[in-house]
């Protein structure tokens, strides 16, 4: 076991680390179209119900369970409770697996950056579907055909984990410096997208689309899932990520305000990029005399094919502006990544007390191995695969086990007391009866309504074997937590 813990340099690294972590490529692709999808404007009021009821109190949870054990996520649930250890694994597993893909999407990014020098991706708009289709994935067909290993994805890759690699390599103290620039170059990136966005003819109209409000969505149990499932996305919540961080801050720092801080700039953060993204969307649609629902794909589509088409038409510069586009999502998403690789480290470290400088290196490694999947010509289908079952499933599990563990057998009352004494902002009550009950039934509900559908619908056009074979993943996950959680380590002595 280390003797001495790592410490973040200030409370300001630990915030700006958090931030980092929560500002990511789900901000630019995925914000702006489940808020598009889930009627506009009237969406922001799930969001922020969301927000208050789920991962406000969440993300205060986490924050006192690493900052009270000093642990990583599995050593530090076995503290609170000594048979919750699997549950920290289990959020292991999955962080590493969302590390894999995550990487990916940034390899895909690396490749994107340095074509916009060239503007490689075509001129036409069928050119920029084909060059990610076909050039850059050179897409199968079915997640059953591998084919060959696409040479620029494995590259793109090889680059994101060396990044990563050296991102992490000197500790918590270095990696507290690199988080001021990777989140504030993002910032300046995004406010001067949002004005070059708002300055196109027909931005207007991609606003008001973002915008308008549809209140009838209210009424709809998919929109309110839609918001809690981007809320936990969005913070980083139940994968570790936020245990570990809050693991290297001294016993006695304060824990809401900074719940506080990290959610609202998150959130605030999103809704900007939502401006950027819509208002391009808009000049695009006016460009191409369509309306702007027909341009708004969804998901990695936004990014990798509507946003090019989007920058090519752009009058001056477009060269510029791709460059900077994907400068944009190479920062954000970086900071992301290596928040994805950190819990796995420090679990590995805290539970057998390994030396850092081994573990990071081979986890890295075999992060890289498991990506040479997702750079096959089948890849784009697992990480799409990988991106449902560890969103949907694995995140609420672990966030609604979280619960129970601190709201029934520690005692919510008894963390909120712990809570309070370090805190500036006190909480009241209103804490307890979010983690014991509202955030718990949403996840619980939240689940089973997924699972209904997925039984139901099977998800997208998938053969039914890739479901099982999700599914049987997440059970294989489940078991070797409980094995990991069995097995002696340091702490144990
Ligand atoms: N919050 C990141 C994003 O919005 O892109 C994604 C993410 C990072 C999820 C780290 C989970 C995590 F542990």
């Amino acid at each position: 076991m280390p003797t001495i813990r790592e410490r973040w340099s200030s409370r300001s690294s630990f915030v700006f680390a958090a931030i980092g972590s929560a500002i990511g490529l789900g901000n630019v692709w995925r914000f702006p179209y489940i808020t598009y999808q889930n009627g506009g404007g009237a969406f922001l009021i799930p969001y922020f119900v969301a927000l208050i009821t789920a991962g406000i109190p969440l993300m205060i949870l986490e924050y006192y369970v690493g900052q009270e054990t000093q642990r990583a996520p599995p050593t530090a649930l076995k503290k609170i409770w000594k048979k919750s250890e699997w549950i920290g694994w289990f959020s292991v597993c999955l962080v590493f697996l969302l590390s894999t893909y995550y990487s990916t999407i940034m390899s895909w990014c690396v490749n994107y950056f340095y074509q916009s020098f060239t503007l490689g991706w075509g001129s036409t708009p069928e050119a920029i579907n084909n060059f990610f289709n076909n050039t850059l994935l050179g897409k199968s067909g079915s997640p059953g055909i591998l084919g060959g290993i696409q040479m620029p994805v494995l590259i793109g890759l090889a680059i994101t984990w060396i990044s990563i690699y050296l991102c992490l390599f000197r500790g918590v103290k270095i990696l507290g410096k690199i988080v001021y620039f990777t989140v504030c170059i993002p910032w300046l990136l995004l406010i001067i997208m949002v004005i070059r966005g708002l300055s196109l003819p027909g931005a207007i109209e991609g606003l008001n689309f973002y915008l308008t409000p549809d209140f009838s969505v209210l009424l709809k149990p998919q929109a309110w899932l839609a918001a809690y499932g981007q809320i936990f996305y969005t913070l980083s919540l139940a994968m570790g990520t936020l245990i570990i961080y809050a693991s290297y801050q001294p016993k006695d720092s304060d824990i809401t305000a900074n719940a506080f801080i990290t959610s609202l700039a998150n959130c605030g953060t999103a809704f900007l990029a939502g401006f950027a993204v819509f208002s391009t969307l808009g000049y695009l649609a006016q460009s191409m005399g369509v309306s702007v629902p027909e341009v708004t794909k969804s998901g990695l589509g936004l990014a990798f094919v509507t946003y090019p088409t989007a920058i090519n038409l752009l009058p001056v510069a477009s060269r510029f502006f791709g460059a900077f586009f994907f400068l944009l999502l190479l920062t954000l998403g970086i900071d992301s990544a290596f928040s994805e690789v950190e819990p796995v480290v420090g679990s590995i470290v805290d539970k057998w007390g390994l030396k850092k400088k081994w573990v990071l290196p081979l986890v890295c490694i075999f992060g890289f191995l498991v990506g040479i999947l997702y750079s096959t010509r089948g890849g784009f289908y697992w990480v799409d695969l990988a991106d449902h079952f560890i969103c949907n499933y694995g995140i609420t599990l672990v966030g609604l086990l979280e619960c129970i563990v601190i709201g029934y057998v520690f005692g919510a009352r008894k963390a909120r007391s712990c809570i309070n004494e370090v805190s500036d902002v006190r909480i009241g009550p209103w804490w307890d009866v979010f983690i014991k009950f509202i955030t718990p039934i949403v996840l619980g509900v939240s689940f089973i309504m997924q699972l209904i559908k997925l039984i139901q619908n099977g998800y997208g056009n998938y053969p039914i074997w890739t479901i099982f074979t999700g599914m049987g993943f997440i059970v294989l996950l489940l078991i070797l937590s409980v094995i990991l959680s069995r097995r002696k380590g340091v702490s144990d002595e």
